[in-house]
This record gives C-alpha cells, sequence and structure tokens, in this order.
C-alpha cells in the first residue's frame, strides 16, 4: 500500500513538571471535581498500560524499529492504583485500559481486580486489538472488567493483513466470540475507516453485525493524525457522512439519543436489526462535551489527545510527593485544557507522540 502527501509537521511535546509549592492558577478550584476553564468536568480516565503492541496498525505505529518506553519508566500498578484513587476522590468514574496493546502486560486481570474495589470508581473497561482475547476474556471477567472495545479494521483477510500488517483476522474474530461468551458487556469493535483502504467494506461491515447471534455495538471511526509513520492526510479521512450514506443504502437508519459524553453518534437501523456508531472526530469535533484525560504509560497526564503539553506524574509519584500533591498536579493539568483539537484550522500541528504511546 502506498499512502504519503503533505504532513503537517510534528511538534515536540512540552512536558510539565509541577512543583509542590507552585501556586494555584486564578480561578481554579482546589476542592471538588476536576473541572477545567470552560466548565468541562472529568468523569473518565486512561491509561495507556504499555506503548508495545503485537500488531503494526498503519494508522497508528511505524512499521520498523520503534524507540519503545523504557521498562523502567513504566508505572507500575501499585503507581496505577494510587492514581486512580487519587482522582477517583475528585469525581473520576470510570477508568478504560489501553495500549499499545494492554493485554501485553502480564498479569492484567490483577490490576482491574485492584482498580474495580477502588471506591468512587464504577467501570473498568478495556480497548484491546483482541489477539490474546481467546485465552484472557474469562479471566477478564472474573477481575470484573465491564466493556471491552476490540479494534477490528477489516473483515477481509488481506486487508486485514495489510491494515494491521499481521495476518491474525482468524483470531481477532475468536477473541471477540470469547468476549462475548465470556459475558463482558458491552462489546463494542472499533473500525478504523480510511479512504481508499477500507472504505469499501462499510456495508460488509454493517451486514456482518446485523448477523450476529451476539450483540455487538459497531462504530466507525474516521483517522485522526495519531499515526506513527506520517501518513495522514484530510483526503484519507472516510468522513461520518459518507458512512452514513453507505449505512442508508442497507436500510432506512434511525439516530438515537445520544449520550453527549459519547464520542460515538448512534444509530439504529428502522427494521430492528442492529445499532452503530460513528466517532467523528475529525469532521464533527465533540471537544465541546469531553469529559476525558489520559495517563501514558510513562506516567504522563495528556488533558487531550492532540495536546502538545504534558504533566508529569511518575517524578511525582516516585519522588515522594504526598497524595494532596499529586491531586493539585492533576488538578492543573485539566484546568488549563484547551477547548479542542485544531486539526481543522490552519497550522494545526500533530502532537509528537502517535496513538500507541497516548492510549487511544
Ligand atoms: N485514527 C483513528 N483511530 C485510531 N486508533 C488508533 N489510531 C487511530 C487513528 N490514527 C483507534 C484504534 C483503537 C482505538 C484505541 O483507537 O482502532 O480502536
Ligand atoms: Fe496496536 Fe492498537 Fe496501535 Fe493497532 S491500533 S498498532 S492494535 S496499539
Amino acid at each position: 500500500m502506498t499512502l504519503g502527501g503533505p504532513e503537517p509537521a510534528a511538534v515536540v511535546v512540552r512536558t510539565v513538571i509541577s512543583r509542590v509549592t507552585d501556586p494555584a492558577p486564578p480561578g481554579m478550584p482546589t476542592t471538588g471535581p476536576l473541572v477545567d476553564r470552560f466548565g468541562r468536568v472529568v468523569r473518565k480516565l486512561r491509561i495507556s498500560l504499555t506503548d508495545r503492541c503485537n500488531f503494526r496498525c498503519v494508522y497508528c505505529m511505524p512499521e520498523g524499529d520503534i524507540p519503545w518506553i523504557p521498562t523502567g519508566e513504566i508505572l507500575t500498578f501499585a503507581e496505577i492504583e494510587r492514581v486512580v484513587r487519587i482522582v477517583a476522590g475528585m469525581g473520576v468514574e470510570k477508568i478504560r485500559l489501553t495500549g499499545g496493546e494492554p493485554l501485553l502486560r502480564p498479569g492484567v486481570e490483577e490490576l482491574v481486580a485492584r482498580l474495580v474495589r477502588v471506591p468512587g470508581i464504577r467501570s473498568v473497561s478495556m480497548t484491546t486489538n483482541g489477539f490474546f482475547l481467546r485465552e484472557k476474556a474469562g479471566a477478564l471477567k472474573a477481575a470484573g472488567l465491564s466493556g471491552i472495545n476490540i479494534s477490528l479494521d477489516s473483515l477481509d483477510r488481506d486487508r486485514f493483513r495489510q491494515l494491521t500488517r499481521r495476518d491474525e483476522l482468524d483470531r481477532v474474530l475468536e477473541g471477540i466470540a470469547a468476549a462475548a461468551s465470556a459475558g463482558l458487556e458491552p462489546v463494542k469493535i472499533n473500525a478504523v475507516v480510511m479512504r481508499g483502504i477500507n472504505d469499501g467494506e462499510i456495508e460488509a461491515f454493517l451486514r456482518w453485525v446485523r448477523e450476529q447471534p451476539i450483540q455487538l455495538t459497531l462504530r466507525f471511526i474516521e483517522f485522526m493524525p495519531l499515526d506513527g509513520s506520517n501518513v495522514w492526510t484530510r483526503d484519507l479521512v472516510y468522513t461520518a457522512e459518507e458512512i452514513l450514506q453507505q449505512a442508508q443504502r442497507i436500510a432506512p437508519v434511525v439516530p438515537l439519543n445520544n449520550d453527549p459524553a459519547d464520542p460515538a453518534r448512534l444509530y439504529r437501523f428502522a427494521d430492528g436489526r442492529g445499532t452503530f456508531g460513528i466517532i467523528a472526530s475529525v469532521s464533527q469535533p465533540f471537544c465541546a462535551s469531553c469529559d476525558r484525560i489520559r495517563l501514558t504509560a510513562d506516567g504522563k497526564i495528556r488533558n487531550c489527545l492532540f495536546a502538545v503539553e504534558e504533566f508529569d506524574l511518575r517524578e511525582l509519584l516516585r519522588g515522594g510527593a504526598g497524595d494532596e500533591a499529586v491531586a493539585a498536579a492533576i488538578r492543573r493539568a485539566v484546568w488549563v485544557k484547551w477547548a479542542g483539537h485544531l486539526i481543522n484550522q490552519k497550522g494545526f500541528v500533530k502532537p509528537q507522540r502517535a496513538m500507541y504511546a497516548i492510549g487511544g
């Protein structure tokens, strides 16, 4: 596959290290929920457990040598649990574990079991490539995992291999079945749509979910400029509108009432067979209702996928800072969150970190 074209330059991400003695920015509350300058409240934390992955999806990772985060810089389970306790004390209710591939982290089910017990946490879910679910789904369910999002960008073996650079379609399909039969709920399928690559498969995907004996929610995701090998161009973004047009060819489509904090707009087929969602991050940004922040595997808070500034917690966690100092650093990171990403603005620069190092 040849991809390429003019690409916005990547900006170096700046790391902010909070000092315990730093004064609170004017206007920032020092108690109560985690709130930003625009009044948005953070209720969800996405935690990347590792930047490593056994796949090499073209929209996420480069193919060649990757400078992985050194093991010693990756947060331990104890450090992650501490951060979760601290944010739960500030109103965060939902945790999503991501990667890279989170199931590459040995003993991940033990972490799940620890996080579901943290007071205030209502659910712990995961986003995975599905490769290890055949073996792991039961243990994850037993540990208390709620929902699982599985990436699946093609139902065609060759195209799956082209997109993930791995010939593992059947194994991922088995992983999806294993997740459902283990009772993980909901099971959502994420398909990133790239023009000229898998946009011709939207109808096939929808027909496939409509025929499934298990309840699956399929979500199409617009390709975002977060790939690791600089292939993103606006032309490759197959938009929500175009996706919807293809869906309408199968049967009439009805929009569902949406939870404003859900990035997916949900639809159902009027004939009652199947629902699906579209995540229109590029063509219809949902930044105004964003209620999430991210923790990278190396312990940095990112207040936006596209942030060019990160807030180092690891330094504090390993430097003997008390919970209040860690909480204050997180409050500051949230407070300065910008109104929204600038993909659709002139002069947009993509962040230096790609998706696999951020946590989707
Ligand atoms: N654009 C859109 N979605 C992406 N993902 C990874 N990289 C990109 C990108 N550049 C998706 C994966 C996964 C989720 C974590 O994010 O498909 O489902
Ligand atoms: Fe791995 Fe997920 Fe990135 Fe694919 S999208 S390379 S499965 S981290």
